[in-house]
């Protein structure tokens, strides 16, 4: 196995070498590759650690090696780099480092899903093409009515309009984000034969919970088959999805579908493969909503700053410019969520070394890359929580982004060089998030109906936000361990 030829940085190794054939030789570790770090434990390495709260592991090796090394985690070899001015080096390489072969294996793992046939390049141009322009204006119109409907439906369990309604702030952001969305993209509607939305944001639920397990292959024998059944529900409860205009799916849907079928994908593949759609398209944006809204009913003076900003845009006169079109210019909203992303975005960016690599860092110095390692940036580290260049990191600074003169605030300095990467939460490159439109849209859609037409509190006025769920650190959108319990009602009623 290509890993094992590995010597740890001290230049330990195996006994005495068996005889082998030339061509399995591994080179020892040289000088130039980044320190090792094995761990205690054979072949696991790391994975325990890392699995249980990889936010502070990786800042436990930061601390001891510095901004580059390599870890073995679960008999991979991952090399870690934490510095934001050298993420270009392996962002900008797509020759030596590859995207689409981890990402192949976990959506092996989690979805049971092989595309033999697939060319991402196709997917990803036909994705674009969707969710930008004037499609994208029809898709946030089309979000923003199921929002309206779905948050009057949600007052609706108090029949007296003086009672509130109670809730935990994720699941109420959560739900609602999550079906709208589901309407928007994937169709289905309540009252009819489609698929009701409500079942299968149930379902997707329990996924969710399962999905860090199914990466790393670490379910226990009930949660598998919890997975498998949970799984096969939501395939069966997609399965209408973008077959024709009448599945009322999304023109994006339906072509996708369609390019699935080019390719050669049978109906169960397919099934499968739109499960991976409902992830990537519904599993970040309910969340990153309730860590806004979170921090917002936490922090008083953040909720009347954005407040003031959604007021003035209600008075604007719609006759003469709509209400999309006026919710597009919100700079204090739009650092109030910038913010709220650098403290609660955590995705790793994973590339595989497919050829030997020299990583030039930005300090000049050189490492080499091994073919068959893996290479892994966790912006979530640096830049985002870096006390040097956020100060106060855990603390949520509404107006971080902004100027004194209320303009984007895009300077932000480590070791005196102004970086081109300050927060992350989208990815970068080719390979950054193609639905970043679309998903801050409906985000401020949410926010925008959800102030301007319920009371909305904490049920106990002293409540701070939860703890963060540990096991999630490298999945994108971080998750709360419990909830913040809220109560709501409609606005103007007393
Ligand atoms: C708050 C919400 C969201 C966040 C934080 C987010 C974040 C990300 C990140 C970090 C990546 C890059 C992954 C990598 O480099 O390995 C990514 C990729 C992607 N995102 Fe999002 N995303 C969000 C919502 C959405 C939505 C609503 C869509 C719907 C279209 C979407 C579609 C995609 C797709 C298709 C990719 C894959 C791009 C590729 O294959 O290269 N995302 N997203």
């Amino acid at each position: 196995m290509l890993q094992e030829g590995h010597k740890d940085h001290q230049g330990h190794q195996p006994p005495e070498p068996l005889p082998v054939h030339p061509a399995v030789i591994q080179k020892a570790r040289s000088e130039k590759e980044p320190p090792l770090d094995k761990g205690v434990i054979p072949w696991l390495g790391h994975a325990l650690e890392f699995g249980r709260d990889a936010a502070k592991f990786l800042n436990r090796m930061k601390v001891k090696h510095g901004d580059i090394f390599t870890v073995r985690v679960a008999g991979r070899y991952v090399t870690v780099l934490l510095d934001p001015s050298s993420y270009d080096a392996v962002i900008e390489d797509s020759v030596s480092l590859d995207f689409t072969r981890y990402a192949q294996v976990l959506m092996d793992r989690i979805f049971s899903l092989q595309l033999p046939h697939h060319n991402p390049a196709v997917e990803k141009a036909l994705t674009k093409q969707h969710f930008e322009g004037g499609s994208l204006s029809c898709l946030s119109s089309t979000m923003h009515c199921h929002l309206q409907s779905l948050l009057l439906q949600a007052q609706r369990p108090c029949h007296n309009q003086t009672d509130w309604n109670t809730d935990g702030l994720f699941s109420f952001c959560y739900s609602l984000l999550f079906r709208a969305g589901y309407l928007t993209l994937f169709g289905g509607e309540q009252n009819n034969n489609r698929t009701d939305p409500t079942d299968v944001y149930e379902e997707y639920r329990k996924f969710d919970n399962l999905l860090t397990k199914m990466a790393r292959t670490t379910l226990k024998p009930e949660e598998k088959r919890t997975a498998q059944s949970v799984r096969g529900r939501l395939w069966e409860l997609l399965a209408p999805a973008g077959l024709g205009e009448g599945s009322g799916s999304s023109p994006w849907l339906r072509d996708y579908r369609h390019l699935l079928q080019e390719e050669g994908a049978d109906e169960e593949t397919q099934r499968r493969a739109l499960l991976l759609q409902l992830w990537a398209t519904q599993g970040n944006v309910g969340p990153a909503a309730f860590w806004l809204l979170g921090f917002l009913l936490t922090n008083p003076e953040a909720m009347r700053a954005v407040r003031r900003e959604f007021s003035s845009i209600s008075e604007q006169d719609s006759a003469k410019c709509p209400l999309l079109d006026r919710l597009q210019h919100t700079p204090v909203f739009d650092s109030a969520l910038e913010e709220t992303l650098r403290l609660s975005a955590a995705p790793f960016i994973t590339r595989e070394v497919v050829q030997e690599k020299t990583l030039q860092m930005a300090n000049g110095q050189e490492y080499q890359l091994r073919r068959g390692d893996r290479v892994c940036l966790f912006p979530f580290i640096s830049p985002q929580m870096d006390p040097e260049i956020h100060q106060e990191p855990q603390r949520f600074k509404y107006e971080r982004f902004l100027n004194k003169d209320g303009s984007v605030k895009k300077d932000f300095f480590k070791g005196g060089r102004r970086l081109k990467y300050y927060t992350m939460p989208w990815g970068a490159g080719t390979n950054g998030c193609v639905g970043k439109r679309f998903a801050i849209n409906s985000i401020r859609q949410f926010v925008y109906l959800v102030l301007s037409h319920l009371e909305l509190e904490r049920c106990d006025s002293e409540a701070q936000m939860p703890e963060v769920n540990s096991s999630r650190y490298g999945f994108g959108m971080l998750q709360p361990e419990g909830d913040l319990a809220i109560r709501y009602k409609p606005r103007h009623s007393h």
